[in-house]
C-alpha cells in the first residue's frame, strides 16, 4: 500500500502546539501516576460556575432547547452581549455587530483569518498570549513584536507601538489585563494607541478576556471611544469572568460586515455554540453580577500573597500584576547552570524534581520568567511556592 504524499497541509506546520495546554498534560501525567503536583500552571478559574447559570443550563435542557441556533449566536444572546458591553463599559453595539463564538479562543481565530491577508503585518506585544502568534501565522500574516520589558512592569505605550506601524500594518493586538504578566494598559495610553491606529486605519484588537479582573482601576473598553467602532475589534469570553471555561462562550463585537464573513466561515466549521451553553451565558450577562466581585476579592488577596512570597525568593523579581489571575517572575538567577539553559527546563526540573507545574516564558516570547496562575486556593499556593523558593535556592 502506497503512504500519503505530504500527509500533512503545510500551513499546519506554520502553528505549533499550545504550550499552556502541553503543561496541563504533562502535569496531569505525573499526578495520574500518584505525584503529588501543585499546578500553577492552568489558566483558569479554581470556583465553580455559579449557580444561577447552572440552573438556566438546566432549564434549557427541561425546556428542549437543544437543537441548531443560529450559526453566530442565539438573537436574544447578541443581544445580552451588547447590553452587558453597554452597562459596563458605555458603549453602544447593536446585535447586527455581535456575533457569539465556542469561546474566546475562537472569536480570535475567526477575527484574525476573516481581517488578515497573506503578507499583512500584525503588532504584537511581547510577552504575549501564545495564541495571538499563531492564528496570525495561520492567516499568512506577519507577527511585528514590540518588546514591553520587565523593568517598565511590562506596561505598553503608545511610543513602544508608534514605529512598529507600516504602511503594511492591518492589525494591533492588545489585551489589557494581559496574561501572562497581569499588566494593565494605562487609559491614557490606550487612548493614545487607539488615535494611532485608528487615523491610519488599523485594526485594533483588544482581548477583553480579563476585563472585569482590575486591582487598582476601573473596568474600561476602547471601544467606548467616540468613533471606536469603526476600527476597534471586541474579543470577548465568558470563560474567566464567570468561571465558565468548560462552557465554551465567547463573542465578537465588531464592524458588522466582519461579522458576516466570520458567521460565514464558522458556518462552515463549528456551526453554532453549544445551544445550552448560550442559554447559560444569557442568564450569566443578565443575571446578578456579584460572583464576579467575589471572585476579584479572592484574586486579590492570592495575589498580594504570591508577591509578596516571590519577592521573598533571593534574586527572584516580580512585576507588580495589576489585574488577571497571573504573575510573571523572573527567575534568570536560576538559569545557566545545574543543567538548567533556559525557562523551558526550569520548568521541565521544576516540576519533575519539585513537582510543581508552571509554564515557561519561551511560551510568551521572554527568555528569563515563568507564569504562575493563582487560580488556587492559599494553603495550595503557599505548598507550590514553598517547593519553588527551595528550588530556586537549590539552583542558584
Ligand atoms: C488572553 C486570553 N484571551 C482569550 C482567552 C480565551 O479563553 P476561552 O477560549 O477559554 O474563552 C484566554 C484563555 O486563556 C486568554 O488568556
Amino acid at each position: 500500500m502506497e503512504s500519503v504524499a505530504n500527509p500533512i497541509a503545510e500551513r499546519i506546520s506554520s502553528i505549533s502546539v499550545s504550550s499552556t495546554m502541553k503543561v496541563s498534560a504533562d502535569a496531569e501525567k505525573l499526578r495520574s501516576e500518584g505525584v503529588d503536583v501543585v499546578d500553577f500552571g492552568a489558566g483558569e478559574p479554581d470556583f465553580p460556575t455559579p449557580d444561577n447559570i447552572k440552573q438556566a443550563a438546566i432549564r434549557a435542557l427541561e425546556q428542549n432547547f437543544t437543537k441548531y441556533t443560529a450559526a453566530g449566536g442565539t438573537p436574544e444572546l447578541r443581544k445580552a452581549v451588547c447590553e452587558r458591553h453597554a452597562r459596563d463599559f458605555g458603549t453602544s453595539y447593536q446585535p447586527s455587530e455581535c456575533i457569539v463564538t465556542v469561546g474566546g479562543k475562537h472569536v480570535i481565530f475567526n477575527l484574525t483569518q476573516a481581517a488578515i491577508n497573506p503578507g499583512d503585518e500584525v503588532v504584537i506585544p511581547v510577552p504575549y498570549w501564545v495564541t495571538y502568534k499563531d492564528v496570525v501565522n495561520y492567516a499568512g500574516g506577519r507577527c511585528v513584536f514590540v518588546e514591553t520589558g520587565e523593568a517598565g512592569g511590562f506596561h505598553l505605550t503608545a511610543a513602544m507601538v508608534e514605529p512598529r506601524l507600516t504602511a503594511r500594518t492591518k492589525m494591533v493586538i492588545v489585551n489589557s489585563p494581559s496574561n501572562p504578566t497581569g499588566a494593565v494598559i494605562d487609559r491614557g495610553e490606550f487612548e493614545k494607541i487607539f488615535q494611532l491606529t485608528s487615523k491610519r486605519g488599523i485594526y485594533l484588537m483588544t482581548d477583553e478576556c480579563y476585563g472585569k479582573f482590575l486591582y487598582d482601576s476601573e473596568p474600561f473598553s476602547i471601544a467606548s471611544l467616540p468613533g471606536a467602532k469603526e476600527t476597534v475589534l471586541v474579543a470577548g469570553s465568558l470563560s474567566k469572568t464567570y468561571a465558565m471555561t468548560g462552557w465554551r462562550i465567547g463573542f465578537g463585537l465588531v464592524p458588522a460586515a466582519l461579522v458576516g464573513a466570520m458567521t460565514k466561515l464558522q458556518s462552515h466549521s463549528t456551526s453554532n455554540p453549544t445551544s445550552i451553553s448560550q442559554k447559560a451565558a444569557v442568564e450569566a450577562l443578565r443575571g446578578p453580577q456579584d460572583s464576579v466581585g467575589a471572585m476579584l476579592a479572592e484574586y486579590r488577596r492570592r495575589r498580594d500573597f504570591v508577591l509578596g512570597r516571590l519577592r521573598a525568593i533571593p534574586g527572584v523579581t516580580c512585576a507588580e500584576p495589576r489585574g488577571a489571575f497571573y504573575v510573571y517572575p523572573n527567575v534568570g538567577v536560576a538559569l545557566g547552570r545545574n543543567g538548567i539553559a533556559n525557562t523551558l527546563q526550569f520548568a521541565e526540573k521544576l516540576l519533575t524534581e519539585a513537582h510543581v507545574a508552571v509554564v515557561p516564558g519561551e511560551a510568551f516570547g521572554t527568555a528569563r520568567q515563568v507564569r504562575i496562575s493563582y487560580t488556587s486556593p492559599l494553603g495550595e499556593l503557599e505548598r507550590g511556592l514553598d517547593r519553588l523558593h527551595q528550588f530556586v535556592v537549590r539552583h542558584s
